[in-house]
């Protein structure tokens, strides 16, 4: 019997509603202690690593951005190698992409008309947008003197040309890693040489003034330069050495005329061989004859008894494995400047 006035109790929902709170609570629990073992765990690392980290690393970590950019930081990391970009047109900026590569070469195809050099590969692909200035000389300039940051610590600064890797007259090259590296500039007449001689001349002159980068011919010397222009294609030999006492662009001589007499390192700092007239074309599968190599080797050492660098252009772009094949041999044999249409392979290749 149960007591007047008491409530008999409901005990099926007071059951559930017991077991729902106590689920609702240990879960509020685990998620609490879960939250609390979590916020220790990050907080004992964060110990450990304060106790633990050498005091290098933790200044690697904090060390902010606006002081570890230095002014010549653009080709940072850039190692530059021995590749001439041929080609040059197909890119879109093509100085910059050729030394993002590390190429120590580029190639400008220009086209004169009335007093403009146009750079394309053929007439049909000519833009008054693409010219020379704009795609070759321009950029280059800028490059220069981002390398030749005008600061308290520069300036006035010593030029010391002797020493071998220092900067050419106190001045920096492209090349951050290698600041006394020149950039060659090889410029292809496309259109007849005595018109575009003068152009070309002219057109080179925000790498002269007001900060001469070129390197040219004082009528006893070649003083080098962060540049080094030369010229190749239509270019007349007999107008670029015209002027005996001061030129600031060398001739492209034909690699397999040098026996003559007529190029010294006065006007040909590089000497080119057309690689398919020169040393015929190479079988697939059997790679470069013996005979082929001892021209190679004849070739690259004439040049070089007369002090001039070596380089071929037309070697074979495929299949790859006759490329790479030329390309090994090429650089085995010593060549200067190794052609190349794919910077990509050419930079990474495993030599
Ligand atoms: C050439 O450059 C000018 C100015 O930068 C621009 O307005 C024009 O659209 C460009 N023309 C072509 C064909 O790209
Ligand atoms: C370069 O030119 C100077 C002056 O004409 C001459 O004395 C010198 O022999 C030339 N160098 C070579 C390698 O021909
Ligand atoms: C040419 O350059 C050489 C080497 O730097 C130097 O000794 C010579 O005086 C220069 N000649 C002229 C005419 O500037
Ligand atoms: C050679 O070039 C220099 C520099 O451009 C110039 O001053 C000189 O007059 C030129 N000499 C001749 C003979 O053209």
């Amino acid at each position: 019997m149960l007591a007047a006035g008491t409530v008999p109790p409901i005990e099926g929902a007071v059951g559930r509603y017991n077991c729902l709170g106590r689920l609702i609570g240990s879960f509020s629990f685990f998620v609490l202690f879960v939250l609390c073992v979590t916020q220790l765990f990050s907080i004992a690392t964060t110990i450990v690593r304060v106790i633990y980290t050498t005091n290098l690393q933790t200044l690697l970590l904090n060390f902010p951005l606006s002081k570890s950019v230095y002014p010549t930081s653009r080709t940072r990391d850039i190692l530059p190698k021995p590749i001439h970009s041929h080609n040059d047109y197909w890119r879109r900026v093509p100085a910059y992409t050729a030394i993002s590569y590390g190429c120590i070469s580029i190639e400008a195809d220009v086209w004169e008309y009335s007093g403009e050099l146009f750079i394309g590969h053929d007439v049909a692909s000519l833009t008054r947008n693409r010219t020379f200035r704009s795609l070759y000389v321009d950029p280059l300039r800028e490059m220069l003197d981002s390398q030749n940051p005008d600061t308290e610590f520069t300036h006035p600064r010593k030029g010391d040309d002797e020493e071998p890797g220092e900067p050419v007259g106190g001045r920096n090259g492209i090349w951050d890693v290698d600041p006394g590296q020149t950039t060659h500039l090889f410029v292809d007449f496309k259109t007849p040489g005595h018109n575009t001689l003068p152009v070309v001349i002219a057109h080179l002159e925000a790498l002269r003034t007001p900060v001469n980068y070129l390197t040219y011919f004082n009528g006893t010397h070649v003083v080098r330069g962060q540049i080094t222009v030369h010229l190749t294609g239509d270019a007349p030999f007999d107008s670029i050495v015209a002027n005996s006492t001061y030129r600031d662009y060398f001739y492209d001589a034909p690699l397999r005329d040098l026996s003559n007499g007529r190029y010294t390192p006065n006007n040909t700092i590089v000497a080119s061989g057309q690689f398919g007239r020169d040393v015929g074309s190479v079988i697939w599968g059997r790679g470069m004859t013996k005979e082929q190599k001892h021209i190679v080797r004849a070739q690259i050492a004439e040049a070089h008894k007369r002090g001039i660098m070596a380089r071929y252009w037309d070697t074979p772009g495929w299949p790859i494995s006759v490329r790479n094949a030329v390309w090994g041999v090429l650089m085995q044999e010593g060549v200067d400047l190794l052609n190349a249409d794919d910077l990509k392979a050419a930079s990474y290749l495993d030599w």
